[in-house]
């Protein structure tokens, strides 16, 4: 089932999630609704508070070649165990802030260990667009959106616009 997806700016947005403490049949298919939401959108990724549901859950894809099979992977209380020094650059987006796209540097690599559908704790060493996008989803579960990275003027130009789009929405 396709959920509908909060637009910044919103509370629940801002809010640091609670982490999965037992993986109930109604996670798995929340995870399931989730990937199926992201997919439709599409995007690489999306986290249960853009749903409005306040856990540590986060689903991604960040496959972009259409050649190669699609890898679904879901998170539960995932984790960055360790970053590399190195840093990357990419221009970000978010399914909660349409249409925006900005320059963030996050650490290049990172390991990142996590509960998977399976129930069983899962790790895994990141790099280039996979490691951004968990970055960027971990990030939706503190609170923390991309454009918490901008400055402040660029951040309330989005934001604004968002505010804009909203108003529009609401009236259609
Ligand atoms: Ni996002």
């Amino acid at each position: 089932m396709k959920l509908p997806i909060l637009i910044h700016p919103d509370p629940r947005l801002k809010k640091v999630c609670a982490p999965v403490d037992d993986l109930s049949d109604e996670l798995r298919t929340l995870a399931e609704d989730m990937l199926e939401t992201m997919y439709d959108a599409p995007g690489v990724g999306l986290a249960a508070p853009q749903i409005g549901v306040l856990s540590r859950l986060i689903v991604l894809d960040c496959i972009k070649d259409e050649e190669e099979p699609p890898r679904p992977v879901v998170m539960f209380n995932p984790e960055v165990v360790a970053s590399s020094d190195e840093k990357n650059v990419y221009e970000e987006g978010c399914l909660s802030i349409p249409e925006q796209f900005a320059e963030v540097t996050r650490p290049k690599v990172v390991d990142v260990r996590w509960i998977g559908m399976d129930g069983n704790e899962h790790s895994e060493t990141f790099d280039g667009l996979w490691a951004t996008c968990v970055q960027h989803e971990i990030d939706h579960l503190n609170g923390k959106l991309f454009i918490d990275y901008l400055g402040a003027m660029k951040r309330q130009l989005i934001t604004r616009k968002m505010q804009k789009l909203k108003r529009e929405k609401a009236r259609a």
